[in-house]
């Protein structure tokens, strides 16, 4: 395995998003491969092809037979990431959208596709990108998937939308409301303008700030704020009811949690069709579920 000091590192719990979208692509194109449609993969914040996963290589008790380089290396895990997963898949999409801010990223993934036709790779912020995408997609000759992959806030809820308006696209969204999300409501109630704003873009409204805090005023007119508690759960319920006003069907959430089992993030299913719907429900269920109500 070639590395070089761009290597991209992933946490164990990657696997278990990846090995789920997996799944679920297999799943899809299995079942849509003899029906008439051209099937697309959009991957919004795709990455890099390969990550070495975090902790892996951590090199053994000293070995006579083995030099310490090779000793750790053989240690080391590398996963494929999800635009290889996708490209991988047995009969699977005719046409890849690839995009990432990330310009080193977007160029290795391009030089991985080169020799690849249906493969377009698109260096920059893939919400307005998507949403100029998401226009050419409300063929009934199509059906699609779209990866939602963001480290953070940065999937903004108009390009949620303009994908679930198309009626042919499905989303499978990694929702970091357990920590990178929660993390910018901050416990003073002081949110920076540019952490605010991102939070209102990325759920569609401002609703998230009365979710989040409690302001009341004391004796003397001044104002107290407070944030409240759960306030993940109740952010995550928030964008769970706001997918359910624009898809048709929404899958129950998987929680991803890390090596020490704090929560991280949620894999949310939204889509047109209850097939899917099924498949997605059905892989999601293979981890941890979050409550029934949600
Ligand atoms: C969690 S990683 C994606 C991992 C990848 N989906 C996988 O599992 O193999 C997030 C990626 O999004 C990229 N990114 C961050 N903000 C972005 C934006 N606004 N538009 C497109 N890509 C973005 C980062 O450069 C990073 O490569």
């Amino acid at each position: 395995m070639k590395r070089d000091h761009k290597e991209s590192r992933v946490g164990p719990w990657a696997v278990q998003k990846l090995n789920a979208l997996e799944d679920y692509l297999r799943y899809y194109n299995t079942a849509l491969k003899n029906q008439p449609f051209t099937r697309i993969y959009i991957d919004a914040f795709a990455g890099s092809p390969v990550s070495k996963v975090r902790g892996s290589g951590v090199p053994p008790e000293p070995s006579p037979f083995l030099d310490e380089a090779e000793d750790s290396e053989a240690q080391e895990q590398f996963i494929q990431g999800s635009p290889i997963r996708a490209l991988n898949i047995e009969n699977g999409f005719h046409r890849h959208y690839f995009f990432d801010l990330d310009e080193s990223r977007a160029e290795t993934l391009r030089d991985l596709c080169k020799a690849t036709e249906n493969v377009t790779v698109t260096v920059g912020d893939c919400n307005p990108l998507i949403r100029e995408l998401a226009k050419n997609l409300h063929d009934r000759k199509l059906r699609g998937i779209a990866f939602l992959d963001p480290y953070g806030a940065h999937l903004e809820w108009d390009t949620v939308e303009s994908l679930a308006v198309t009626g042919t696209m499905e989303v499978i969204i990694n929702f970091p409301v357990a920590m990178a999300i929660n993390r910018l409501i901050t416990k003073s109630g002081n949110v920076p303008e540019n952490w605010s704003d991102q939070l209102t873009r990325c759920f569609g409204t401002e609703r998230w700030r009365d979710i989040a805090y409690d302001i009341r005023k004391d004796l003397f007119g001044n104002e107290l704020v407070e944030k409240k508690g759960d306030v993940a759960g109740r952010l995550l319920d928030l964008y769970l009811g706001r997918l359910r006003d624009i898809f048709p069907y929404v899958a129950t959430p998987r929680l991803i949690r890390n090596t020490k089992g704090a929560p991280l993030y949620y894999l949310i299913w939204a889509g047109p069709n209850r097939l899917g719907l099924k498949g997605a429900d059905y892989i999601l269920k293979q981890g941890e579920k979050v409550a029934k109500s949600r």
